[in-house]
Order: structure tokens, then C-alpha cells, then sequence
């Protein structure tokens, strides 16, 4: 029995679009940040006497394409550990109810360490971080702690994220909305490469923003983390937009939380905001301003639902 921790992860410079759907290559490298909140907790047993895997996702056993995918993962983990024995894999959440925050990053990151180990395997960071990447893309760099940098590679064994040195970041989420997405990253992601007319253009403007984003990394300079960090969103946002048929993930509210990071700015603190595929803003600032951020937003919205996070641990075996 093998069980692994991991915990989302929150990209700077952001993923969005593939050049290999199936081996999960990006089309370009991102930038993220690997939180000390909601952690996944997943246990995997190999059981040589079951006829097909048994998947439990927060104690209510999975069914469909949910299932599906784990039962594809685990095949792939089957493959390199040269075996077809079935396996038991209980998976737990620890976000809070309905609050649209469940991350498949963190779930494919604690079962990647999780099912490696049960299957026999050793595999060292990289390869735990490619084997991740083969679930979920972003799943990849929730196996760095801290920052974590995903090259874009040229081929599986190139495709990869490891951790980058720079200044102590924390965030502010602003849980928007706290139901299921209208359309899934995965499917916004390939409705964007194959019909919006800006996905080019998103492509260059991300492989720019990387660089610039390692620079203001490498001088710890939070001004330039968060400004590309917060351009970088809306530019992904722009991109998504020009999809037909449309999608529009940001709601009323993130746009006026976007606003809400201009005037902290204003009142002198470093806030950033970002949003994936989804309605929720993330902010970021330096590790030290978390709290101050946090009351700041409280006072400048009162009512929005604030979780403060800092940098967190990557994905590892748990003694349960
Ligand atoms: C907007 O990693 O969930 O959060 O590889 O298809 O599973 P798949 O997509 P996923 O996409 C994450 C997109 C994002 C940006 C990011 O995390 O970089």
C-alpha cells in the first residue's frame, strides 16, 4: 500500500495548448507556484487477484470518463513496471465543498508518486514529474515544491518541470464561483489551437513572457513577476475569447478583482491578480504580504471568500 500527498499548483506563466495531445507536450513552457493548501491524498494497492481496477474518489467510487482517465494512467504505470495487475486507488480532496477549487493537478501528481510506488517503481523527480504530465499537464509541476519551471520539451523525455530559485511568493484566492466549468481546459484548450485567431499569437506572447518571467525570477524582482504574471493571465483570457464557439471563463466579479489588485497596488502593496480556466482570482505578492493582502481585500470587498497560501511541498510518500 503506497499513499502520496500533493498539493495545485498556480501558474505565472501559463499552459495553454498542446502540440501532442496524447503525450501531453505543451506548445509552450510555464511557470507556477506549488501551494501548502488543499492537499490530495491518494492510496494506491496493487491487488494481483482483481479483474479491473476500483477507483474511489472522496469515498464515493468513480465511474465514467473520471475513471476512465485513472484506469488509463495507471496502464501507462502498468507498462513501465511490466506488469497487468490491477490496483485499488483511493482518492481524497481536502477542498472545501463546491468551492471550484478541485485540481487535477494535485490528484494526478499524488497518484503518479503514489502508484510508481506501489508498482515497484524508483523513479526519481523527472521521471515522476513526466510520468505526472501524462495525467494532467499542469499535474507536472505539482511534483516540485515552491516555484517550479515546466520546459516545453521537444519529446516525452524532454517534457518535464523542476524547481526555480527565486523570491518567497505567497497568494490570496477569491473563490468566485463554486461550480463545475461550462467547458473543460482540455477542450477549451484544443477549441483555442484549432479556432481562435489569436492562438499564434498566444504561443509567441507566452514563450516571451517565460523568458521575462525567469529573469524577474532570477533578480527577485516582484514588480516584473507580477506584472508579466498578470498580463500573461488576461493575454491566455484573450485568446480563449476569440474561440468559436465562444467560451469566457472570467465572470463580473473576477474582472472587479482585477481592478481590486490595481488599487492595493495603489494603497502600496505588491498584488497581482491571475485566473485559470475558470471564474476564481488568484492573487499573488511576496510571501511576507500574504496576510496584509488578505485584509486589504477583505476591507476593499467585503464578502468575497479569501484563502491565503504560501509555497508548499511537492508531491511525497505519506507513512499512513
Ligand atoms: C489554465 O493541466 O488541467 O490551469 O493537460 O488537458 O489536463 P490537461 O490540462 P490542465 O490545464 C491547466 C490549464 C491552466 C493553466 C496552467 O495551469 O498552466
Amino acid at each position: 500500500m503506497s499513499t502520496a500527498v500533493a498539493h495545485p499548483n498556480i501558474a505565472l506563466v501559463k499552459y495553454w495548448g498542446k502540440r501532442d495531445d496524447s503525450l501531453i507536450l505543451p506548445l509552450t513552457g510555464s511557470l507556477s507556484l506549488t501551494l501548502d493548501v488543499f492537499p490530495t491524498t491518494t492510496t494506491v494497492v496493487v491487488d494481483p487477484h482483481a479483474e479491473a481496477d476500483q477507483i474511489v474518489f472522496d469515498a464515493a467510487p468513480a465511474t465514467g470518463s473520471a475513471a476512465a482517465r485513472i484506469t488509463a494512467f495507471l496502464d501507462l504505470v502498468r507498462t513501465l513496471a511490466g506488469t497487468n495487475a490491477r490496483a485499488r486507488v483511493d482518492t481524497r480532496n481536502s477542498v472545501p465543498t463546491g468551492a471550484g477549487l478541485a485540481s487535477s493537478a494535485s490528484g494526478f501528481a499524488a497518484l503518479a508518486v503514489a502508484a510508481a510506488d506501489a508498482y515497484g517503481l524508483t523513479l526519481d523527480q523527472r521521471a515522476l514529474s513526466r510520468l505526472a504530465r501524462r495525467g494532467s499537464g499542469s499535474a507536472c509541476r505539482s511534483i516540485i515544491p515552491g516555484a517550479a519551471i515546466w520546459h516545453a520539451g521537444l519529446d516525452d523525455a524532454t517534457s518535464f518541470a523542476e524547481h526555480v530559485d527565486g523570491p518567497d511568493l505567497g497568494m490570496v484566492i477569491a473563490v468566485v464561483d463554486a461550480g463545475a466549468k461550462a467547458v473543460s481546459s482540455r477542450e477549451a484548450m484544443r477549441r483555442t489551437r484549432d479556432t481562435s485567431p489569436y492562438a499564434d499569437a498566444w504561443v509567441h506572447a507566452a514563450e516571451a513572457d517565460l523568458a521575462l518571467m525567469q529573469q524577474a525570477f532570477a533578480a527577485g524582482d516582484i514588480g516584473m513577476i507580477g506584472e508579466v504574471t498578470e498580463s500573461n493571465a488576461l493575454r491566455m483570457h484573450a485568446a480563449i475569447m476569440g474561440c468559436r464557439p465562444p467560451i469566457r471563463y472570467l465572470a463580473p466579479q473576477s474582472v472587479a478583482l482585477f481592478d481590486a489588485a490595481a488599487r492595493l497596488r495603489a494603497q502600496g502593496l505588491q498584488a497581482y491578480a491571475t485566473a485559470d480556466a475558470g471564474p476564481n482570482v488568484v492573487f499573488v505578492c511576496p510571501a511576507g504580504e500574504v496576510d496584509a493582502v488578505r485584509e486589504a481585500l477583505t476591507a476593499d470587498m467585503p464578502g468575497e471568500r479569501l484563502i491565503a497560501a504560501r509555497a508548499g511541498a511537492g508531491a511525497h510518500l505519506v507513512e499512513v
